[in-house]
């Protein structure tokens, strides 16, 4: 499968890259500098130059799967929270549904609620808006909700459940193994989980979703 990897130079999604190209599935990485590139050209990953704040329909051209794994952070505006986290992703659902690209996994978070309240609810907020719109569409989606993020080396353990509120936190090696290995487990298809760190094999935990 050939998979858009959606903010290719995040923490994470440099994670996914990495996992992806050590695998079956071949990664092409989408940024929108440049300057970027380097790292990806080191591990002979193709990159593409998109901004999800414009039109990246080209950069989905001859992809199988999206993962998404962009955001605004917390050092921009709202306005950037709107125009990345919800807009921006929708944008990528959009572009996934014009291409013809039906996989798409998205990177989300605990506590995303249209309704929040929460100290960060424009987040949440943005979070939950993109969500709806991938689970009303019809794209094969898979939404991982992971925790407070961390650097943390992974152990391939953890706690996967359909309750989407809570706290505790995620490594991200654990984010990363579970956007990469949900593609090829179809019953990860047209459903929603939190993700923390825990217990059981992250294999096995993503085939009980
Ligand atoms: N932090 C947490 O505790 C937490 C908890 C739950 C969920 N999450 C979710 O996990 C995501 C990934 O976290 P992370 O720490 O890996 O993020 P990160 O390191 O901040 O990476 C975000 C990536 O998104 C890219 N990006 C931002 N705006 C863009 C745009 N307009 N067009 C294209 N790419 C753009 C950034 O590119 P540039 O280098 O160009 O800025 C960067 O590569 C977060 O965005 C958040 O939604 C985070």
């Amino acid at each position: 499968m050939k998979v858009l990897v959606i903010g290719a130079n995040g923490n994470t999604a440099t994670r996914v890259v990495r996992r992806l190209a050590a695998g079956p599935h071949a990664p092409v990485a989408m940024m929108r500098d440049p300057r970027q590139r380097e790292p990806f050209d080191r591990l002979g990953v193709p990159t593409v130059l998109g901004d999800l704040e414009y039109p990246i329909d080209h950069c989905l051209a001859g992809c199988d799967a999206v993962i998404f794994a962009a955001g605004s952070g917390g050092h921009t505006g709202k306005d950037k929270t709107v125009l990345v986290d919800h807009l921006g992703a929708i944008r990528a659902m959009v572009s996934a549904q014009v291409r013809g690209v039906k996989r798409f996994v998205m990177l989300s978070s605990l506590n995303a609620d249209i309704e929040s309240q929460s100290k960060i609810a424009h987040y949440h907020r943005a979070k939950a808006h993109a969500d709806h719109y991938l689970r009303e569409s019809d794209l094969d989606y898979t939404i991982v909700c992971p925790g407070r993020l961390t650097d943390d080396p992974g152990n391939d353990r953890v706690t996967i459940s359909d309750q989407l509120h809570g706290n505790g936190k995620t490594a991200r090696d654990h984010v990363a193994a579970a956007l990469v290995l949900s593609l090829d487990l179809a019953n990860t298809i047209g459903k929603s989980f939190s993700l923390l760190d825990g217990d059981t094999p992250i294999d096995a935990a993503l085939r009980t979703v």
